[in-house]
């Protein structure tokens, strides 16, 4: 079968070499010498070999691939290599339950567009072949990646282990819960490592598991970058964490979480890394929820089939693209008719008010918020919260969510496929720590007397640096106080 003209819907994204390496290493560290030579390993969506390629000749090896071409270059990474179908084919020597270790870094998306090359009758094939498909009424809008999940849990042995490269969303949406549930029942999680920016558009990590009954389950360890952007360091210090009892090298940190609390919860690190930093500063001081101290929370209007109109002299629209780093950027904003569609009273503006961006990996994903200091009449655009506070100094809310444990709740909330987006219940559940109103007040002062009138500068590229450079500087001084401050 050769199928050159598809490559999009069988989403070939292959796996980098230090990517794949990364992988076998860590099964096999974690393996031990349940993953010794001769094992039989098997990737079921093959490609062109990447994940067999670097398993060495003292295993036996399989791969499957479905596009021919890709099949024909594979076949010198592996000792047997089939161009076939991964999820329904039937194949010599690949039988259930007799793979020691299963590698895949499967394609991700929606089953649908993969219908049509999987031949005849394939909807009942895979409802015959696949569990997780039972009561399914949508199979075409279905995660193919949930399918190899499946598919690799019925080529391992019983105690064998699989190593899968998979997307953030199948760690951390909602609607996942009863896959990973599923799979938790049948599997143990013994390792979930980010593996942030190995591919371009979508954020993965790569999970190891044991095929095991459940109870009595050694811990999962949930590792993530340090940082904001690792460096090739990383995947050497994700080996020193697999392979060692440390929790923390310079690029990567360790978090160990018991199955059960896996169960019913998200897999993915950033979000237990998230919680677990909230957990420690709650230890010293005392955390509210943003939502005790919102009195009014809303976005801009979503106005369908209407697109906003400039007028001249209409009501200025804050929209996501208007928030910059050191406050909002009023200079093109675009104007709407006074109190038309686009400008409802609900959403207007006050001075003071917390403005966050809440969509799309630009805005939200880089923790775009502002206050705003305007005075005249003003709206926000639909993809803009307005966050109204009381009790709270919004400068310090703004700040307290530029820090990393603003940053990592948000980031625990936004992260998965597709567009990030933080909800309303999100944003009231964000944790913060309830500081004096004085030291509160002095972070604003600081804001207004030493950021803001470079802010109102910030055309001049040297200015804008120098305003960022503050306001980082602001930010870094509360994250400082934060980790020396205990409450009375
Ligand atoms: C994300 S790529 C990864 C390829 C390779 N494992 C790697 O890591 O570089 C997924 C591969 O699965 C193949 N594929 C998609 N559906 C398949 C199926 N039903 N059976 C076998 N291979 C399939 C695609 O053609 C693609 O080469």
């Amino acid at each position: 079968m050769s199928n050159g003209g598809n490559a999009k819907i069988l989403a070939q994204h292959f796996t980098p070499p230090a990517v794949a390496q990364l992988v076998w290493d860590a099964v096999r560290t974690l393996a031990g010498k349940e993953l010794g030579a001769g094992a039989r390993v098997i990737d079921p969506a093959a490609g062109a070999g990447a994940l067999l390629g670097v398993v060495g000749r003292a295993y036996q090896t399989t791969g499957i691939e479905i596009d021919a071409g890709l099949a024909e270059q594979g076949r010198s990474q592996a000792d047997r290599f089939y161009t076939g179908d991964g999820l329904l084919g039937t194949l010599p020597e690949v039988a259930d339950e007799t793979f020691d270790c299963v590698l895949a870094n499967p394609p991700f998306g929606k089953l649908g567009p993969m219908l049509p090359l999987l031949g005849a009758d394939v909807s009942s094939r895979l409802a015959q072949r696949f569990e997780l498909l039972d009561g399914q009424k949508q199979m075409r809008s279905f995660p193919v990646e949930s399918l190899f999940v499946e598919r690799a849990l019925q080529l391992t042995r019983p105690a064998g282990w699989m190593a899968l490269i998979l997307p953030e969303g199948f760690l951390a949406n909602a609607r996942r819960q009863d896959v990973r549930d599923w799979l938790l029942a049948r599997a143990e999680v013994r390792a979930v490592v980010a593996l942030p920016g190995a591919f371009n558009k979508v954020q993965t990590a790569l999970v190891v598991l044991r095929r095991s009954k459940p109870l009595t389950r050694p811990k999962a360890r949930l590792i993530a970058p340090v940082g904001k952007r690792p460096s090739e360091q990383y995947a050497q210090h994700v080996r020193l964490l697999l392979g060692s009892s440390a929790r923390r090298a310079p690029e990567a940190a360790l978090l160990s979480v018991g199955q059960r609390a896996l169960c019913a919860q998200r897999w993915d690190p950033r979000f237990w890394q998230g919680r677990a930093a909230v957990r420690r500063l709650a230890g010293r001081l005392r955390l509210v929820p943003l939502g005790e101290y919102i009195c009014h929370l809303t976005y801009g209007p979503i106005v369908t089939g209407s697109r906003p109109q400039h007028v001249e002299a209409g009501v200025p629209v804050i929209r996501q693209g208007n928030i910059a780093e050191t406050g909002l950027d009023e200079r093109p904003l675009l104007c709407v008719v006074p109190a038309g569609a686009h400008d409802p009273p609900r959403s207007r503006v006050r001075p003071g008010d917390l403005l966050l961006s809440r969509s799309g990996a630009g805005a939200l994903g880089r923790n775009r918020l502002a206050v705003y200091l305007g005075s005249k009449p003003a709206n926000v655009g639909c993809f803009v919260d307005l966050i109204r506070l009381e009790g709270l100094n919004p400068f310090y809310a703004w700040f307290f969510l530029k820090t990393r444990l603003g940053r990592e709740q948000i980031a625990a909330y936004a992260n998965g496929v597709g567009t990030p987006n933080i909800s309303f219940g999100e944003i009231r559940a964000l944790q913060i720590a309830a500081l004096p109103s004085t030291y509160q007040d002095g972070l604003e002062r600081r804001y207004r007397e030493q950021v803001w009138p470079l802010h109102c500068r910030r055309e001049r590229a040297d200015i804008r640096a120098e305003a960022e450079r503050r306001f980082r500087a602001i930010v870094g001084d509360l994250e400082d106080y934060l980790q020396t401050r205990t409450s009375a």
